[in-house]
């Protein structure tokens, strides 16, 4: 348990965030084919290495998340990718849940599986070096949903894989993410991602899971993409501590998922937060607004990988440079 309060205190330490690059083979390929790359098992180790050895990354991102098939892979010269990021500076993560599926019992909401055989998994990846993992669970908005059921369903899933990880050695990052999807009001996401972390919260203790070992990685507090009135970053700060306000001060820290934010506007967000004093941090595990610029700037050609880095330690100094402002802003 004492390693995950380390490793955990480690992924949210000063002007450090979390660099999300564990799409699936699908998402990852699709990504790459919409890039005008081909997507082959080369080159998503390669943008992968792309990423993972960008120059001075380590100053802004304490971990990277990768897949499983990533993790399995190597540098090119030979190293594996745990070890090959943990020489750099930064701890090796794993995403261990298998997807969210649709659920019979459920229509139009999903629970993510991944539990059948975890705990032999996380063994594995424990042994070859990873030393936090991340479990997404994905609540869709409507005016009826998320339902009982699946608050319920994925909040047990999040608390049955995060006493596994902790277990294990491994500290969990736990996901609970709101979408974006629809035109919803900032208030209605609130009152949606308050609820879902109220099932997620009970069924950690039910579990006995520690707090201080785990990171909660959730969605802002934000409007519907599909929504023409959009706040400004001070009032989703504003929204999305409120309802962080329920967790106890023992959280290892809080890292932000992006869900689909522009990059500027999820560092504009960011920084705001930081304006407000908490009992944890408040970082970044962006995924899409951390790498998407760096995809768009390498798109395959093996001359640009500099480009494609450039772009990633722009966007990773950005969000360092908004949650380093929490010392400024709140001194000790
Ligand atoms: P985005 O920042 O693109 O939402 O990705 C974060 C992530 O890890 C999704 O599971």
């Amino acid at each position: 348990m004492g390693s995950c309060r380390q490793i955990a205190a480690q992924m949210v330490a000063p002007g450090k965030g979390v660099l999300a690059a564990d799409e699936s083979i699908g998402t990852m390929s699709s990504r790459l084919e919409k890039a005008g790359v081909e997507a082959t098992t080369e080159h998503r180790r390669r943008y992968r290495e792309l990423l993972a050895a960008t120059p001075g990354l380590a100053d802004g991102a304490s971990g990277i998340i990768f897949c499983d098939e990533t993790l399995g892979q190597t540098f090119a010269d030979g190293t594996p990718f745990a070890r090959a990021v943990l020489a750099l500076g930064i701890l090796p993560g794993i995403k261990v849940d298998t997807g969210a599926k649709p659920c019979p019992g459920l229509p139009g909401e999903t629970v993510t599986d991944g539990l059948d055989g975890l705990t032999g998994r996380l063994a594995h990846y424990a042994e070859i070096g990873a030393a936090f993992a991340k479990w997404r669970a994905v609540y869709v908005i409507t005016d009826e949903l998320p339902s009982p059921g699946a608050l319920r369903s994925n909040g047990n899933a999040l608390a049955r894989y995060a006493a596994a990880c902790q277990a294990a050695g491994i500290a969990p990052i736990v996901e609970p993410e709101v979408l974006m999807d629809g035109a919803h009001s900032i208030e209605r996401c609130a009152e949606v991602t308050a609820a879902v972390h109220a099932a997620v919260r009970e069924e950690l203790a039910l579990l006995g899971v520690d707090l201080a070992g785990i990171v909660l990685k959730p969605n802002m507090v934000i409007e519907g993409k599909g929504n023409p009135e959009q706040s400004s970053p001070e009032r989703v700060a504003e929204a999305t501590v409120e309802v962080l306000r329920a967790w106890p001060d023992e959280l290892a820290g809080v890292t932000f998922l992006s869900g689909g934010q522009s990059p500027e506007c999820a560092t504009a967000n960011l920084e705001a937060m930081q304006h407000h004093r908490t009992p944890w941090p408040l970082t970044f595990s962006f995924g899409r607004a951390l790498v998407d610029p760096a995809l768009a700037a390498w798109h395959g050609d093996p001359a640009l990988v500099e480009a494609g880095q450039a772009a990633l330690a722009e966007r990773v100094a950005a969000n360092s440079a908004a949650v380093r402002r929490r010392a400024q802003l709140q001194p000790a």
